[in-house]
């Protein structure tokens, strides 16, 4: 396809001598399209020109030739060039490219990067919560489109499966194990038991020392205390996996800190030798006053190894194992310290430049109800199994109301219920903390996932009902210059930015509001024009770019994690 900003670029560059290189990221996009469909600000020229702006554009314009063809006109506003794209090159160009690509459109891409894209990460033996499940979903996305845009991805799940509280839970179990059902509900019972042996330790201090007693067993391989920990992890997966089976997730790698356990020794030594760990207190610490942060503990007085050490344990390790480029971690901005402490501890690791720029952390706020935060720490928790399972049953409660005879209604009301929840999550800036509403995160007429459904459905039926998708080579594109029409394909024209600048911008939100706008005004569209009916060339022309219209509502949303229903 044209890229137009290229386009622009290069005529610029031939007209001032700019690297062309320089010019493209100044190209801008006029807000309101009278005024073109790029805009090329001559402001931050006019100092070195020592020229006001709009004499530099008159100046410019009068020496760029343009190609009729891929620009219809160029006009000087203010100190603004800009450049009106020939709309019927570009129908071409746009509907040329989704026959050729299909469900590929938009995926050029970077083909030969390693992306490493850690998310989920729940703790064994603890409940799922609404922070989990965005970081589920947020990561997905940026996985899924990482993928589609060519990069070698790698998905892991860095589950919490190790820590003290092992040492607790074992100590419990072996106390009253019996007592929970733990096959039938894992994580509620292992949750009361942990609490209960809490309440127990801080009474009685040789309990506490049991405990501690045990994890050291457990890190010593003991294997009453290894089995136990297995059962406890495969017990919270299956419970785990019934959420990333409804949400539709999946992972290459289910790699937690235990697995990082015999790989500690190395960041210590590493550290040691570089001369960077430091006795506090009995611990040992790498000082960070100078970055303006609290010491990051890399060793308790114990000698065993903390959080932070068995991620730094992960950077290494997954540096010689994937050899990434990025390494982008998803989670919440709680943890915003963490992850500046331990990307500043990386830099002493001995460890390539590269694999220490390559780390990113993307954090993202608190979801709360109306009526409050949800965590664990104020027992104020909602599942998120129970959560999702609520969405699909109001979902299915409104099409019994309205369409009971639908069919496949259970499936369609799992792939509405489940796309509102994962669209809510993406929707708006990830720093922001949102409120869950179920009246907003369901209403069918908002800028929500069933909204984009319910367009993509329409697009559906339109096809359905004209029985059949015209070859593109047959479609006079002259017949959908009207307004409406070009607004949608220009709409289209953008989608592979749209999904690059997820990437660039670390914001899903980009998508998610991208293919409202393309719902929306495929819907003025369609109100604007008859589709079946008109004469056979209109309608043909009508009918594909429908078709054109689902496809990319379809891929969009497949990258945000969410299923199309085959009714609405
Ligand atoms: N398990 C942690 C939690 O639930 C999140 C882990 C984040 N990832 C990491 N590499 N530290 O809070």
């Amino acid at each position: 396809m044209v890229i137009y900003k290229k386009e622009i670029a290069k005529l610029i560059g031939k007209a001032t001598n700019i690297d062309v290189n320089d010019l493209e990221a100044f190209i801008e996009i006029p807000n309101n399209r009278e005024n073109g469909d790029y805009a090329f600000p001559c402001f931050k020229l006019a100092k070195t020109l020592r020229k006001a702006p709009q004499i530099i554009a008159e100046e410019i314009k009068n020496k760029i030739e343009i190609d009729i063809k891929i620009f219809e006109k160029i006009e000087v506003i203010g100190g603004y060039i800009n450049f009106f794209v020939n709309n019927e090159t570009l129908t071409q160009e746009v509907l040329q490219e989704i026959d050729k690509e299909k469900e590929n459109y938009g995926a050029e891409g970077n083909k030969n990067k390693n992306i490493i894209v850690e998310y989920s990460s729940p703790n064994i033996a603890k409940e799922f919560h609404i922070g989990h499940l965005r970081t589920t979903v947020i990561g997905a996305a940026f996985y899924n489109i990482y993928k589609f845009l060519g990069y070698h991805t790698i998905g892991i799940n860095h589950l919490g499966d190790y820590g003290t509280q092992f040492g607790k839970m074992i100590e419990g179990y072996k106390r009253w194990g019996e007592e929970y059902n733990l096959e039938q509900n894992p994580i509620e019972e292992l949750t009361k038991m942990y609490v209960r042996i809490n309440d127990l330790c801080k009474k009685d201090e040789t309990v506490l020392e049991q405990c501690r007693e045990n994890f050291k067993k457990l890190e010593d391989g003991d294997e009453y205390c290894v089995n136990l920990w297995n059962k406890f992890k495969e017990l919270s997966l299956k419970e785990f996996y019934k959420t990333y089976d409804l949400l539709g997730i999946k992972f290459d790698a289910l790699t937690g800190e235990a697995f990082y356990q015999d790989k500690t020794q190395e960041v210590i030594d590493i550290l040691e030798k570089n001369g960077k760990l430091v006795e506090s207190q009995g611990a040992k610490i790498v000082d960070l006053e100078d970055k303006g942060m609290p010491p990051c503990i890399i060793c308790k007085s114990n000698g065993s190894s903390i959080y932070a050490t068995r991620d730094l344990a992960a950077i290494i390790y997954r540096a010689r194992t994937y050899d990434f480029d990025k390494c982008i971690y998803i989670v919440a901005y709680e943890q915003n310290l963490h992850f500046k402490q331990i990307f500043e501890v990386a830099k002493y690791l001995d460890l390539d430049k590269k694999y220490t720029d390559g780390l990113i952390h993307i954090a993202y706020g608190m979801t709360r109800m109306p009526n409050g935060r949800m965590s664990t720490r104020e027992g104020n928790v909602i599942k998120v199994n129970d959560l999702l399972n609520e969405a699909i049953q109001r979902v299915l409660d409104i099409i019994n109301e309205k369409n009971p005879e639908m069919e496949d209604k259970e499936e369609n009301a799992k792939k509405i219920g489940i796309g509102a929840v994962i669209y809510n999550n993406l929707c708006t800036t990830l720093i922001k903390d949102q409120i869950f509403d179920w009246d907003t995160v369901l209403n069918f007429n908002g800028e929500t996932g069933p909204y984009i459904q319910y367009i993509y459905v329409r697009t559906k039926s339109v096809l359905e009902k004209a029985g059949y998708i015209p070859e593109y080579k047959e479609i006079d594109i002259r017949k959908l210059q009207d307004e409406a029409s070009i607004k949608v394909i220009k709409i289209l024209y953008q989608f592979n930015q749209i999904l690059n600048q997820v990437l660039e911008k670390r914001e899903t939100s980009i998508l998610a509001r991208y293919l409202i706008e393309l719902a929306q005004n495929y819907s003025n569209f369609y109100n604007e024009n008859k589709i079946i009916g008109e004469n056979k060339e209109i309608q043909d022309a009508r009918i594909y770019l429908t078709y054109a219209v689902g496809n990319v509502l379809k891929i969009g949303a497949g990258l945000l994690g969410i299923k199309m229903p085959n009714k609405m």
